[in-house]
C-alpha cells in the first residue's frame, strides 16, 4: 500500500496541448482534482489558462487577446523577448505558471503566495505572438542573495541552448544589481548540470580571452557569480592545480578542445545592450 503522500505525488496529468505542441508531464501538478486524469488538458499558451476539453478551449481562445505574457518587455533581441512580471499584480498568470512548471519539478514545493516574486519569462516571436519558452522567477528580496528560484524550459525547447540564455539573464539582472548571486538550493538534477555546464563556459571563456592575472575574487566581480559557484565550476574542470606553493587555474587540452567545439555552436547569447531595466530600490 502506498502512503498518502506517495498517492499525493502520483503523476496526475497525462497529456499537455499548448499552442502547436502536446507534452507529457513528469510529475505531479496540483490542478484542480477536475483537470486531473482527463485524456488531454489544453492550455492557453499566452494566458496559461487551463481546459479540460478542446470545446471550451476553442471557446476561450476566440475571446482571449492576449499575444505576449502579461507584463513588460525589459529585453528585446530579434525573435526573443524577456517579459517581466509582477506576482502581486498578474497573481492568476503566476499560479498558472507555477502549476505548468510544477509538471517538471519535482523538488520544488509549489508557491501558491507568487506575490514576493517576479517572473522572467522568455518568448519567441512569430506573426501570432511572443511564445513562451521558459522563465525564471526571483525573489523580490532574498536574503540569501538569490538571483533566481526557479528555472524551466518548456520540454519542446530544452537541449537548444535556452537555459542558457535563462541563466545568463538572471546575471545580467545581478549585474545591474550590482551584486553577486546564485540559484536557490537545492537544485534538480538537470539544474546542477545545466549551471554546471554554464558558469564553466562563461569561466573558461573568460579566461581564455583574458591577459594577465586574476584572482577568484576578480572573477566573482566580473561575472556575478559567487566564489562558491566558481570553485564549483573550476573543480568541475579539474582546473584548481597546487603548483610551487600556491594554487592556480590550469585549464587542460581537454577542456580547451571542449570549449572549441562550444565556441562553434551557434548559441544564442544575451546582448546587454538590448536589457532596458532598472533595479527597483
Ligand atoms: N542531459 C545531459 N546534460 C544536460 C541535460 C540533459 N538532459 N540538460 C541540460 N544539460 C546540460 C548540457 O551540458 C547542456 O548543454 P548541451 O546541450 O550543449 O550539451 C547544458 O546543460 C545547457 O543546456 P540548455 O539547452 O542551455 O538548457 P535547457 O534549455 O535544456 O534548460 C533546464 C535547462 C532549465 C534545467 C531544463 O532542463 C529544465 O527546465 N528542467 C526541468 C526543470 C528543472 O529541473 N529546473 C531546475 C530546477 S533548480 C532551480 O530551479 C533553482
Ligand atoms: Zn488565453
Amino acid at each position: 500500500t502506498q502512503s498518502t503522500s506517495e498517492v499525493a505525488r502520483m503523476k496526475n496529468l497525462i497529456l499537455i496541448e499548448m499552442g502547436q505542441f502536446r507534452i507529457e508531464p513528469w510529475y505531479f501538478s496540483p490542478y484542480p482534482q477536475e483537470y486531473s486524469y482527463v485524456p488531454v488538458l489544453f492550455i492557453c499558451e499566452f494566458c496559461l489558462c487551463f481546459y479540460a476539453n478542446k470545446m471550451q478551449y476553442t471557446r476561450h481562445r476566440t475571446k482571449c487577446t492576449l499575444q505576449h505574457p502579461p507584463g513588460n518587455e525589459i529585453y528585446r533581441k530579434d525573435d526573443l523577448s524577456f517579459f517581466e512580471i509582477d506576482g502581486r499584480r498578474q497573481r492568476m498568470y503566476c499560479r498558472n505558471l507555477c502549476l505548468l512548471s510544477k509538471c517538471f519539478l519535482d523538488h520544488k514545493t509549489l508557491f501558491y503566495d507568487v506575490d514576493p516574486f517576479l517572473f522572467y519569462i522568455l518568448t519567441l516571436r512569430d506573426e501570432r505572438g511572443c511564445h513562451i519558452i521558459g522563465y525564471f522567477s526571483k525573489e523580490k528580496e532574498s536574503a540569501e542573495n538569490y538571483n533566481l528560484a526557479c528555472i524551466l524550459t518548456l520540454p519542446q525547447y530544452q537541449r537548444m541552448g535556452y537555459g542558457r540564455v535563462l541563466m545568463q539573464f538572471s546575471y545580467e539582472l545581478s549585474k545591474a544589481e550590482g551584486k553577486v548571486g546564485s540559484p536557490e538550493k537545492p537544485l534538480s538534477d538537470l539544474g546542477l548540470l545545466s549551471y554546471r555546464t554554464f558558469w564553466s563556459e562563461v569561466l573558461v571563456d573568460l579566461l581564455i580571452n583574458y591577459d594577465g592575472e586574476i584572482s577568484i575574487d576578480e572573477l566573482s566581480q566580473l561575472t556575478c557569480f559567487t566564489v562558491q559557484d566558481i570553485m564549483h565550476a573550476l573543480f568541475s574542470l579539474d582546473a584548481i592545480r597546487y603548483y610551487h606553493g600556491q594554487h592556480c587555474i590550469v585549464l587542460s587540452q581537454r577542456v580547451m578542445e571542449a570549449h572549441e567545439r562550444f565556441s562553434q555552436k551557434k548559441l544564442r547569447k544575451v546582448d546587454p545592450s538590448c536589457l532596458k531595466w532598472t533595479p527597483k530600490v
